[in-house]
């Protein structure tokens, strides 16, 4: 069943995070980062926790605001959200090749929401790989109540380190979530590792664009906003997602910035200028009822200590993606797909 209420929301924050430890979690999480006085090396050295508490905090948000998929899609005119949000994760089925019988990995896999789909649309059995306690927990009870189980199922591990044998998985996919990982060739090394010899490996990867200046001030502003809301160690660039896949020994067939040619811009439901009656919950007056609901829900200790800063930084989150995305200095869309050689020379 699905967790989308407001009643959900408060008592989902903090996920596995006892609820009096909330407060001192959410400040130990910011301190991370830049805007906090934090700096990449110590995300990089601290991934795992840093990571962790981010989904710990925000899950509940996540499923509230935008549904069961975390992530964001390529958009034509006409199109909800949702519908875009499904054609997104299809387009990666299709990518890949997906045919039943195929055993599939969703690397960084969420609640679980795209491995759902995309097993249902290709009739492929998928393993979610994840190293969040409490959205394996979403997820299993989702897989659970939609009858799931069977084809769909979730492993609690690092995709640093996986708990998977050698060439094991026909092909492998990851969405906006291999951009958590502290380093880039390490992680797609770990990936070719267990697929098959001759398969494929596609995602959707945010990234810092052509257009990034590092010694622009205003973009290391919203670089570090979106590293802060996000829970990111550092945002890559395409060029280096491109070389990581090359270096891991990868041979990539195809790579696009997927925003590029988006006749709806990926950041338009995060966008306050815009009003939404299918998105409401994204829209200012939504937002806006969200945050007066959380800080009332926290008043009267129905939500934990800490909550509205979660919030907040979720807030500055949403307007750090919108000011790149409108800069078009950063995509949370580079699509590739990659495949393992038949021979390992
Ligand atoms: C933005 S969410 C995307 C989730 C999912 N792909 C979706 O689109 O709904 C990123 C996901 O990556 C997972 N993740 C981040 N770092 C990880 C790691 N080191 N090992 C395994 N999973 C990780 C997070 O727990 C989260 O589920």
């Amino acid at each position: 069943m699905s967790k989308s209420g407001a009643l959900d929301l408060a008592t989902g924050l903090g996920g596995k995070i006892k609820k009096q430890e909330v407060q001192s979690a959410v400040q130990q999480y910011e301190k991370y980062h830049v805007c906090f006085g934090g700096d990449e090396e110590t995300r990089k050295a601290n991934y795992a926790d840093m990571v962790n508490k981010y989904y710990d905090l925000a899950t509940s948000f996540y499923e509230y605001g935008w549904g069961e998929s975390f992530h964001f899609a390529h958009r034509w005119k006409g199109e909800s959200l949702r519908e875009s949000i499904k054609r997104h994760e299809h387009y990666l089925a299709l990518q890949l090749g997906l045919k039943a019988g195929m055993k599939v990995l969703d690397v960084g896999c969420g609640i679980g929401g795209p491995l759902r789909e995309i097993a249902r649309f290709s009739s492929t059995s998928i393993t979610g790989l994840n190293n969040n306690e409490y959205q394996i927990s979403r997820g299993t009870e989702l897989n659970h109540s939609l009858g799931l189980s069977d084809s769909c199922n979730f492993v609690k591990a690092d995709f640093m380190k996986m708990p998977f044998a050698d060439n094991n998985y026909d092909a492998i996919y990851a969405i906006e979530a291999t951009c958590h990982a502290p380093d880039a060739v390490a992680c797609y090394k770990e990936i070719y590792r267990v697929l098959k010899p001759g398969q494929c490996f596609a995602a959707y990867e945010w990234c810092m664009t052509d257009n990034f200046d590092p010694n622009n001030q205003i973009h290391q502003r919203i670089k570090a906003e979106i590293e802060l809301g996000n829970g990111l160690p550092d945002i890559r660039s395409t060029t280096q997602c491109l070389e990581a896949l090359k270096l891991a020994g990868f041979e990539v067939l195809s790579e696009k910035d997927l925003a590029a040619d988006s006749p709806v811009t990926w950041y338009l439901p995060l966008d306050t200028s815009q009003f939404s009656l299918t998105s409401f919950r994204l829209t200012p007056i939504g937002r806006f009822i969200t945050r007066t609901m959380v800080k009332a829900l926290e008043f009267v200790h129905l939500a934990p200590a800490g909550s509205e800063r979660v919030s907040s930084f979720l807030e500055k989150a949403a307007e750090g993606l919108v000011e790149g995305g409108r800069m078009e200095i950063f995509t949370p869309m580079y699509f590739f797909l990659a495949q393992k050689p038949v021979s390992d020379s």
